[in-house]
């Protein structure tokens, strides 16, 4: 067969990607620790961005991170304060860790910047609520950094659910976790991170499947969390043990609107490999998505949906689908936040969304601490 008869077949041969690079965007990076590496080198590969601002509260950090990366020219501040008081900005990355993500974006939004802020949207329901007013004063766009939604394995899920093969959903099983696999650095105490495993991995679990059914409001939960691995130097090293004051496990039934029970556990260490797959129980099909080692919030495999056909139970693979291009997960959800900013459009991962899964975290702090169910509440906007 000739190039122009397979072209016919070919997906995405016109899905050539059109960046106008006459109109430009302004960008600053509030934070430039681990995760700014992603955002500036997603930001390099895009012809229409200048890189004219960066903060980090740590003296020189911002400079030798835009050294290393060999951007010129750009103004460097000791906060997001000084940053935003002093830059016209279009866009502001906030890539600080989860107890500055509020403040920071709060004061962008104040400023009519439009924000990208990373995982988890903050610590707190309250902070999620301020940041959502904020929001809703400036009219600017704020989009939250889970960038497995774009992932078309992640897709293919939400697209099973609306399709409505599985039926009435009434029963899910989320979560995942590693043996061992307890980070370090900003990540494990409370002053910076807030919270440990919940805040890292645990929010994309949540996303995973709380997005594929469409958020629905989470009603009541009943929790629990511990730190026996995190703060034991037999599993972690001594001077990390000795500060490591956050969970390394957290486990929750929740209710959810519409009858649907969330039974979700998380964990950075454990003795054993996987606390089990996600399932997802529908009245008329069941989908099983593998858990993987490194839990990150990606598809671990080939799905499974289970059925009956003519009364005989059976089942069918889902295989792995590939991702349209190469460019990465972390290039689209870049785009997709500069491209609603450029066109106008909506934020790709809406704060609306996001407040439900802010409140089950914020839901499995209180009740891990109280020791029995409690409601969530949610706040008025
Ligand atoms: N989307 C992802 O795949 C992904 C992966 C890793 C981390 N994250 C998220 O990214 C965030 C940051 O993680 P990290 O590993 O880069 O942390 P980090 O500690 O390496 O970097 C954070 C930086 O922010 C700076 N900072 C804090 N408050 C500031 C402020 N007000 N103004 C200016 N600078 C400030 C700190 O000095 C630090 O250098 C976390 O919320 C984390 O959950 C997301």
């Amino acid at each position: 067969m000739t190039d122009a008869v397979l072209n016919q077949f070919t997906p995405g041969a016109s899905n050539e990607e059109k960046i106008d690079a006459t109109k430009r965007v302004k960008v600053g990076i509030i934070g430039t620790g681990w995760i700014a590496e992603s955002h500036i080198e997603s930001y390099l590969q895009m012809p229409d961005v200048d890189i004219v601002a960066a903060a980090d509260l740590i003296p020189g950090k911002a400079e030798k991170f835009m050294e290393h990366y060999g951007v010129k020219g750009v103004h460097f501040y000791p906060s997001h304060k000084e940053l935003l008081d002093n830059e016209e900005l279009d866009v502001v990355s906030v890539c600080t860790y989860n107890t500055q993500h509020a403040i920071p974006t709060i004061y962008a939004l104040e400023k009519g910047v439009n924000v990208l802020l990373e995982k988890p949207m903050c610590v707190t329901i309250e902070e999620a609520a301020d940041i959502m007013r904020a929001e809703k004063k400036s009219g600017k766009i704020l989009s939250i950094g889970f960038q497995p939604r774009l992932d078309a394995n992640m897709q293919m899920i939400k697209k099973i659910v609306e399709s409505g093969e599985l039926g009435k959903i009434y029963y899910i099983q989320t979560g995942g976790g590693r043996r061992r696999g307890i980070p370090n650095s900003t990540f494990i105490e409370k002053k910076t991170a807030g919270i440990g495993a919940l805040g890292d991995i645990g929010c994309y679990s949540l996303d995973m499947v709380l997005n594929a059914i469409g958020y629905p409001k989470p009603l009541t939960i009943s929790a629990y969390s511990s730190n026996y691995f995190g703060t034991n130097p037999l599993y972690n090293n001594p001077a990390d043990a000795a500060r490591f004051n956050v969970d390394d496990f957290a486990a929750a039934f929740i209710r959810l609107e519409g009858d649907i029970i969330l039974d979700f556990r998380i964990a950075w260490a454990m003795h054993i490999d996987t606390p089990g797959d996600t399932i997802i129980l529908g009245t008329k099909a069941a989908l099983r998505i593998p858990s993987i080692d490194c839990w990150n919030g990606t598809v671990g495999g080939p799905m499974t949906m289970y059925f009956d056909v003519a009364g005989q139970q059976t089942q069918t693979t889902i295989p792995l689908v590939e991702n349209p291009d190469n460019k990465g997960l972390f290039y689209h959800k870049i785009r997709s936040f500069l491209d609603a900013v450029k066109n106008g459009g909506t934020a790709p991962v809406p704060t609306s969304q996001i407040l439900y899964n802010q409140a089950i975290i914020d839901g499995l702090v209180k009740s891990a601490e109280c020791g029995h169910e409690i409601e969530i509440k949610i706040p008025e906007i």
